[in-house]
């Protein structure tokens, strides 16, 4: 058996990533200097600022405050070259959103991983609303190129819960003529009601999951905003702590959104100490610190399909978390797993049956009968997907033999400095 640290101290993780691509992003509809604060250091934020600044927006970051220098959406310029997102979905779909509304052509292209992710989820319902899309390679997937301008508002009742493919219609509507209303099925991170009413976008929330938008008659002022700590970072060391004895964390100023707190839930369902203390709204955003206690072992429960929108990005660290409780673990309706940066239910099930979890994978999710414990002496194989990564930085510090990671790089993606933070935090 090794001696395994336990995790202990306080910390605060990056600015929620998908805020920040939204405060990035968001700024086209402004005029003047917006002021961002505590965004996101990853590198899918980098390549929104980046497309930005193709765009013709300007993009300083000083330290906590990034100041973006907005033209509004009238003075945005014809890209030179081919806008390139990187492994960034949200800001592929989003930025696609935008274009549509834009008098010119742009091209969207980004690296291995997000050119095998689907893209007509957004581009059809774009392309009824009177955008020209023309893909390069595959049909559906990047690279593509946006022909953008005169837009006819519709009606969208999305088949996937997609936050991102719900902003990016919005993004086109505040562009459109006429009304533009998206209908969303199940709940979902609110983070562009919650911005839009925040930044004065006008829009209506008329309940049951649609929104509706209406051309943007003017620019909206320049903003001075905050972003939430990230709580699918923050996730990584709440398991951390429930899973590995003796420890105790507290992490500070995190969002606990509702379209964003499975992972909490789960964990008490589970029988974890998770606290919540501090209350607050920041820019409308539900923030609050926690504090998380090994507090025994943890046992297995059903993360339904209904709920799992919520968790969706946590999926992986849930299932180190099921790996290691006692008792049946499942994950149901999680199709969406198999279209993220990897084949997560793949790579979970790879890679925790590797360690020598007790698994099964469905296609639309996975189920682990948990002994209490994870045996390692494995290989883990990240798939170039950060949360892989991370997570299995957590299952090597967690399990009783060694997990050799084969590439831990890839957490740049979402939290350049997490091994250093998780490192920091050991006894
Ligand atoms: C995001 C929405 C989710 C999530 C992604 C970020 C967003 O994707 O998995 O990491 O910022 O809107 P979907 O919209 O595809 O569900």
């Amino acid at each position: 058996m090794r001696a395994v640290s336990a995790l202990r101290g306080t910390l605060r993780v990056p600015g929620d990533k998908s805020v920040s691509h939204r405060a990035i992003i968001f700024a086209a509809l402004a005029e003047g200097d917006c002021l961002a604060r505590g965004l996101s250091p990853a590198e899918d934020c980098l390549n929104s600022m980046q497309c930005m600044g193709e765009l013709g927006l300007e993009v300083s970051v000083r330290g906590d405050l990034t100041v973006i220098s907005s033209p509004g959406l009238k003075g945005l310029k014809e890209p030179k070259k081919p806008l390139f997102v990187g492994n960034s979905g949200t800001s592929a779909r989003l930025l696609a959103g935008l274009l549509a509304g834009c008098p010119f052509e742009s091209k969207i292209d980004g690296d291995d991983s997000l050119r095998r992710r689907p893209m007509q989820r957004v581009l059809t319902p774009l392309t009824r609303m009177g955008a020209g899309i023309r893909y390069e390679g595959e049909q559906g997937c990047a690279p593509f190129l946006v022909d953008g301008g005169t837009l006819k508002g519709a009606t969208f009742k999305l088949a996937v819960a997609s936050a991102q493919v719900q902003t990016a219609l919005l993004l086109a509507g505040l562009q459109a003529s006429g009304e533009t209303r998206v209908v969303v099925p199940d709940r979902i991170r609110d983070h562009t009601q919650r911005m839009f009413t925040a930044l004065g976008v006008p829009h209506d929330d008329e309940g049951n999951g649609s929104i509706r938008v209406s051309r943007l008659s003017k620019p909206i002022a320049p903003f001075d905003f905050r972003a939430p700590g990230d709580i699918s970072s923050a996730a990584f060391f709440m398991v951390a702590a429930a899973i590995i004895p003796g420890s105790e964390v507290v992490i500070e100023g995190v969002g606990v959104n509702p379209g964003r707190r499975l992972v909490i839930d789960v964990l008490r369902r589970m029988g974890a100490d998770v606290e919540e203390f501090n209350p607050r709204l920041e820019c409308g955003e539900p923030v609050a610190d926690l504090r998380a206690r090994y507090a025994g072992k943890l046992r297995g429960v059903i993360v339904s399909a209904g709920e799992i929108a919520a968790g969706i990005d946590e999926a992986p660290i849930l299932a180190l978390a099921g790996a290691m409780a006692e008792g049946l673990f499942r994950v149901k309706g999680a199709s969406e797993l198999r279209v993220k940066e990897s084949d997560r239910i793949k790579a979970i099930a790879a890679n925790l049956s590797a360690a020598g979890a007790d698994l099964k994978e469905f296609p639309d999710g996975f189920e682990i009968v948990g002994s209490g414990r994870l045996p390692g002496d494995s290989e883990w194989k990240t798939c170039n997907d950060h949360r892989m990564a991370m997570t299995g930085l957590v299952a090597a510090l967690a399990a009783e033999r060694p997990i050799a990671i084969d590439d831990t790089s890839c957490a740049r993606i979402s939290y350049p400095s997490f091994e250093r933070d998780l490192q920091a935090l050991l006894v």
